[in-house]
C-alpha cells in the first residue's frame, strides 16, 4: 500500500485545530507533525493548505437495505455516498430482508460487507420476541451491538413481549441500541386521525401521531429497565426535548446509558413539512422548533452523545405515497457532515464539537479499535474538507442509489474533498473509488 504525507492541513482531533502534516503508511498514520515533515522516499505529497483534516465519521445507525430491499439502496451504492460524504465506518441496521435474526445471517451480512462495503462496516444483531438464544451468542468484539425496535418501523421489527425485554436487558452483556417509540400510543393517536382524515391524513399530523409521548413513553421504559439491570443502553434517534432529561450531561465516560441524535432532527423542525412533505417523514418524527433547538444544546452539554444519519432510503415512489401508506425514512450519509458543518457556520456546534461527536465519541462509544482519531498508529480514515466551497445539493450531485434527498436545493458551505479508508483513497475530485473495499470493525471490549 502507498505511503503519502498530507501537508500543511488544519488537524481537527481531540479538541483542537493545528496546522500539520500526517505521513500515512501502510493504511496506518504514521506520524502527525505539527513541525512538518521533510521529504519522504516513495510518498506522494497532498497539498492540503487551507483545507482541514478531520478523522473519518463513525455513523452508527444506518439502513442500507441489504438483503432483499435493494431496489431501495444496497452496501456498494450506500457505502459509495459514505466515502463521498466522508463517513468512514458505518454500523448497518437489521431490518432487511430477511431481518437478521439468527448468527448466520449476520454472517452473511459480513460476507456482503466484506464483498462490496467501499468503507469500514458493522452490522447489528436484530432482536425479536423469539430469538434471545441467537442474541445472546452475539460476539461483542466482532459485531457493533444489539438492535431492538421498541416500536415498529420499516419492516414490523417490534420487540413488544414484557418477558422478551426484561430477559433480553438482565441478560445481554454487550450494547443494545433501541429505537423507542411507544406503539400503543401511536396506534392510538392513528386510530384517531384515521377518523377525522380518513385517507387523507396530512403529513404535518406525523409528529402528532407519532408524538412526544410516544417517544418519552417508551425512551423512559428502556432507561428504566437499563437502570434496573445495569444495561449497556443506547438509546437511538431522540427526537423531543422532554426525552433528554433522561440523560445525563458530561463526557460519555462512565455512562452505561447514553443516547445518539440524528442530523435530521438537528436541521429540521414541523415548520418544514409544508415545502418538503413526505420526504421528512421519518421515524421518530421532525417535532418542533423548541425539540429541535433542545436537542442542539444537548450535543453541547453531553446529554446526546453522538450524532448520526439513521440513513433509510426508500424510492422516489414510495415517498410519494399518500401519508399513510409512505414510509418513513430518507437517505443521508452523503449530507450528514456537511449539514453539521453548515450549522458550525451558523454558530451552534464549533468545529471541534462536530468531530467530537460524529468520529471521536462513536469511536469511544462503540471501543471500536484505532478508528475514529487523527492519531499516529491508528487507521488511515482521513477526511480533507474545504469549510469554504459552496455547493448546492441536485439531483447531478446526488450519489445514492434512490436518487433523491430532503436536502435538495440546500446550499452547503462545507464540501468534501478527499476520503481516505485505511489510507486508500476512496473518494476524490467528486468521484468514487468503488474498487475500495473497507474492513470489518473491531471492537475492544
Ligand atoms: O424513519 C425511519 N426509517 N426510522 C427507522 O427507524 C427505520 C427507518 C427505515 O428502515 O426505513
Amino acid at each position: 500500500m502507498s505511503s503519502f504525507i498530507i501537508r500543511d492541513a488544519q488537524v481537527v482531533n481531540d479538541g483542537s485545530t493545528f496546522p500539520a502534516d500526517v505521513l500515512v503508511r501502510h493504511g496506518r498514520i504514521e506520524r502527525v507533525a505539527p513541525e512538518g515533515i521533510g521529504s519522504e522516499r516513495n510518498a506522494r505529497d497532498f497539498d492540503a493548505k487551507g483545507r482541514h483534516l478531520l478523522p473519518g465519521a463513525i455513523d452508527d445507525q444506518v439502513h442500507f437495505r441489504e438483503p432483499g430491499l435493494t431496489h431501495k439502496d444496497d452496501i456498494a451504492h450506500g457505502s459509495a455516498a459514505a466515502a463521498a460524504g466522508g463517513i468512514t465506518s458505518f454500523m448497518e441496521m437489521p431490518n432487511t430482508d430477511p431481518q437478521t435474526l439468527t448468527q448466520e445471517l449476520l454472517a452473511r451480512k459480513y460476507a456482503l460487507g466484506a464483498a462490496s462495503s467501499v468503507v469500514n462496516y458493522s452490522f447489528y444483531m436484530g432482536v425479536a420476541n423469539d430469538n434471545m438464544a441467537e442474541v445472546l451468542r452475539t460476539d461483542p468484539k466482532t459485531v457493533c451491538g444489539l438492535k431492538a425496535f421498541l416500536g415498529s418501523s420499516t419492516g414490523n421489527m417490534l420487540v413488544d413481549d414484557p418477558v422478551t425485554l426484561d430477559r433480553l436487558f438482565r441478560e445481554a452483556h454487550m450494547l443494545i441500541a433501541v429505537h423507542a417509540e411507544d406503539e400503543h400510543t401511536i396506534r392510538m393517536n392513528m386510530h384517531r386521525a384515521v377518523e377525522r382524515w380518513g385517507e387523507d391524513i396530512p403529513v404535518e399530523q406525523h409528529p402528532i401521531i407519532r408524538s412526544h409521548e410516544a417517544c418519552y413513553r417508551s425512551s423512559s421504559h428502556a432507561v428504566a429497565l437499563a437502570k434496573e439491570h445495569g444495561t449497556r443502553l443506547h438509546v437511538l434517534h431522540i427526537s423531543t426535548a422532554q426525552e433528554l432529561e433522561l440523560f445525563t450531561p458530561g463526557p460519555l465516560e462512565g455512562k452505561h446509558i447514553t443516547a445518539e441524535a440524528c442530523v435530521h432532527h438537528l436541521w429540521f423542525t414541523d415548520a418544514d413539512y409544508a415545502a418538503k412533505g413526505t420526504a421528512i417523514k421519518w421515524n421518530p418524527a421532525v417535532k418542533t422548533v423548541e425539540d429541535r433547538d433542545a436537542i442542539r444544546r444537548a450535543v453541547n452539554d453531553g446529554r446526546i452523545d453522538v450524532v448520526a444519519t439513521d440513513h433509510a432510503p426508500h424510492t422516489v415512489d414510495e415517498k410519494s405515497r399518500p401519508y399513510a401508506k409512505c414510509p418513513s425514512g430518507g437517505p443521508l450519509v452523503q449530507h450528514a457532515l456537511v449539514a453539521m458543518l453548515e450549522m458550525m457556520h451558523e454558530g451552534i456546534f464549533t468545529l471541534e464539537q462536530v468531530v467530537e461527536k460524529m468520529c471521536h465519541a462513536p469511536s469511544r462509544l462503540f471501543a471500536v479499535e484505532e478508528r475514529g482519531y487523527v492519531r499516529e498508529g491508528f487507521h488511515a480514515d482521513l477526511v480533507l474538507v474545504d469549510l469554504n466551497a459552496p455547493w448546492t445539493v441536485m439531483k447531478e450531485n446526488i450519489l445514492y442509489k434512490c436518487g433523491w434527498s430532503p436536502f435538495e436545493g440546500t446550499r452547503f458551505r462545507a464540501r468534501v474533498l478527499n476520503t481516505w479508508v485505511n489510507g486508500r483513497l476512496a473518494y476524490a475530485d467528486g468521484k468514487v473509488d468503488r474498487t475500495a473495499r473497507g474492513e470489518r470493525l473491531r471492537f475492544a471490549r
